[in-house]
């Protein structure tokens, strides 16, 4: 599973605290996943769901924040997918997902991991260069 290396970490603590939280997040889910034994996972996989919602909602306005302490110049692009990233999470609809809930735990691991490899690794790191 995805683990946290130095290479992820921005030097900017709070914010690097809050992305191994992903990793955490991430964790999970994929626990979630590989449980055999578990037979209905819906509540398991509504909780990850409704924690990676609420936790997206928080960091990005740390993110945010600190970009505009620092007068990031690409602030605006930056929070434009901090947006599309939010929408995607609320466009998973959940009512879809007791009918096939091992495909949207695989939505949602796949969502992690795109935002932990191309956005941490890719955007976050602009603006702490
Ligand atoms: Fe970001």
């Amino acid at each position: 599973m995805i683990k946290w290396k130095d290479e992820y970490s921005l030097g900017v603590d709070i914010i690097d605290e809050q992305h191994r939280k992903l990793f955490e997040i991430a964790g999970r889910a994929y626990d979630v996943l590989k449980d055999q034994f578990s037979i209905d996972k819906y509540d398991d996989i509504i909780a990850i769901i409704d924690e990676l919602k609420d936790y997206a909602v928080y960091h990005f306005e740390t993110e945010e924040e600190y970009m505009q302490s620092i007068g990031y110049r690409k602030f605006l692009s930056h929070k434009v997918m901090h947006d599309d990233f939010i929408q995607n999470i609320n466009k998973i609809d959940l009512r879809q997902v007791d009918e096939n809930p091992e495909k949207h735990l695989l939505e949602v691991l796949d969502f992690i991991i795109k935002w932990i490899d191309g956005h941490i690794l890719g955007q976050d790191k602009n603006y702490v260069m």
